[in-house]
C-alpha cells in the first residue's frame, strides 16, 4: 500500500526527469502499479482511512512521484453531487498524450497543490481549458477522452509530472496574479 513516505518530495531528480513510455501489452507490474497508484487516492479521500494512515487528500498521482520513472498517472475527481455519488473521473492513464488543446486557457482560482510540494505556493497556473487526450487504459484498451475546466487542469497537471514539470514552473516569478484578459478564472 502506498502511503505519504513512499512520495518523493520536490528536490528529488526523479521528479525533474522525463519519464519513460510502458511496454504494450501492459506488464502485470505496471498494472499492478496503476491499481496501488489508485488505491492511494481513494484512501486519501476517504477521510477515516486518510486520518488513520496520515494521507494528505490528493485527486492525482503520477508514477514519477513514487520514484518511478514510467509514463502512468492516475486520477481520481470525485463528485460534487450528493445525488449522483459517481466521481467526475477515476482513471489511471498509460502512456497518455494530449492530441489537441484548446487555444482558450484557464487556471484555478486558488491554484494548485500538489502531494509532492510541502508548501503552499500561492499565483496562478494557466493551462488550456481544453484538451483531447489519448492514453491506454488498466483493461488495455485504448482511449481517447475530451476534458475539460478541472479535469483538464488535474490531468495537465499529472501529465507535467512525466515530463518534469512542477505547477510552480507555469506561476509568474515576479507577479504570481498577473493574467492576461483572455484566460478564464474557474473556481
Ligand atoms: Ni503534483
Amino acid at each position: 500500500m502506498i502511503k505519504m513516505e513512499d512520495i518523493i518530495r520536490e528536490g528529488h531528480p526523479t521528479l525533474r526527469a522525463t519519464a519513460k513510455e510502458v511496454s504494450i501489452p501492459l506488464s502485470d507490474e505496471d498494472i499492478q502499479l496503476g491499481q496501488e497508484m489508485m488505491e492511494f487516492l481513494v484512501n486519501s479521500q476517504d477521510p477515516i482511512k486518510a486520518e488513520e494512515l496520515d494521507l494528505r487528500g490528493g485527486v492525482g498521482l503520477a508514477a514519477p512521484q513514487l520514484d518511478i520513472s514510467k509514463r502512468i498517472i492516475a486520477v481520481l475527481i470525485p463528485s460534487n453531487d450528493p445525488e449522483n455519488p459517481e466521481p467526475i473521473l477515476q482513471d489511471v492513464m498509460f502512456n497518455p498524450k494530449i492530441v489537441s488543446h484548446s487555444v482558450q486557457q484557464a487556471c484555478l482560482g486558488d491554484g494548485e497543490g500538489c502531494l509532492s510540494v510541502d508548501r503552499n505556493v500561492p499565483g496562478y497556473v494557466v493551462r488550456s481549458v481544453r484538451i483531447t487526450l489519448t492514453y491506454t487504459n488498466a483493461l488495455g484498451e485504448t482511449k481517447k477522452v475530451r476534458f475539460k475546466n478541472y479535469p483538464a487542469i488535474v490531468v495537465q497537471h499529472e501529465m507535467d509530472h512525466l515530463n518534469g514539470i512542477m505547477f510552480y514552473d507555469h506561476i509568474n516569478a515576479e507577479n504570481p496574479f498577473i493574467l492576461k484578459d483572455d484566460v478564464l478564472v474557474l473556481e
